[in-house]
């Protein structure tokens, strides 16, 4: 199975920028994404769900309570209710901020003056029938995505905790790199990536600490490691040691910085 390219400059692992410069700027907002991309983030990582009217947004809990000025839950409200509510006050940069749907996000990364990788998280698809899969294979088709030569290639990347998620995904789009998170060595250690064709797996970091043999024994398969959510300078370290290829962190910039020196 095919690895999927390096987009970064030297080798080390790329810098996929989590919920956008989410330590900074509000998550999963217009502004924490640009500026991550300002930062010279090398991909993106965006959770994504329905609305009630099959719409697919940048949200990462069940609900908007936490991130919204309001309260309820994604998939009962339509995507005109979410343009509705602010997005951006609850963080402490106090910034305003709209819902950013994935087809705004997308239209973002592809447009950029240099490429980026956009890394889909599918949030709980299972629960949807294949709807999700459907909507986000279509949206990558609109823009030209969902079909790319190579995985080597592919500006999208699909990633879900979901394996039946992931499968789907890699019946309809064989091309379309996936990987197959999880927070335990048992799942990503064992078969279930290969089982689902998932061209890489995704531990956490916490998991990585326990278990650095995974990215070797990803690599023995054919597939690369992508590691979340990697913030600190030790962790950084790790991730370049082991040969993770993509580390996802809330602070880009600094992760960057530190890239440099390990
Ligand atoms: O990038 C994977 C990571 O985001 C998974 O955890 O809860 O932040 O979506 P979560
Ligand atoms: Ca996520």
């Amino acid at each position: 199975m095919t690895g999927v390219e390096h987009i970064s400059r030297s080798g080390k692992p790329a810098v996929v920028a989590h919920r956008g410069a989410s330590a900074e700027l509000p998550e999963h907002t217009l502004a924490a994404y640009e500026l991550a991309l300002d930062q010279g983030a090398d991909g993106l990582e965006c959770d994504v769900r329905l609305t009630s009217d099959h719409e697919l947004v940048c949200i990462h809990d069940r609900t908007i309570d936490r991130t919204s000025n309001s309260a309820g839950v994604v998939s009962e409200m339509t995507l005109a209710e979410l343009r509705e509510l602010d997005f951006g006050s609850w963080h402490e940069s106090g910034k305003k901020s709209s819902v950013l749907t994935l087809r705004e996000l997308l239209t973002l990364t592809l447009d950029w003056r240099r490429p980026v990788r956009l890394f889909v998280e599918t949030k709980h698809p299972v629960r949807y029938g294949s709807l999700v899969e459907q909507k986000l294979l279509g949206l990558l088709h609109e823009f030209g995505v969902g079909m790319p030569p190579s995985a080597d290639h592919s500006r999208a990347v699909v990633i879900s905790f979901s394996s039946a998620g992931v499968w789907r995904i890699r019946r309809h789009a064989p091309m379309l790199p996936t990987i197959l998170l999880g927070d335990t060595a048992r799942l990503l250690g064992g078969s279930a990536a290969t089982a689902v064709g998932a061209t890489g797996i995704g531990p956490s970091v916490e998991t990585l600490r326990l278990y650095p043999d995974l990215v070797d024994r990803a690599a023995a398969a054919g597939r690369v490691t992508y590691c979340w959510t990697v913030d600190e300078l030790v962790d950084v370290q790790l991730c370049a040691d082991l040969g993770v290829r993509w580390v996802a962190t809330n602070r880009p910039a600094k992760v960057r910085d530190w890239l440099v020196t390990v």
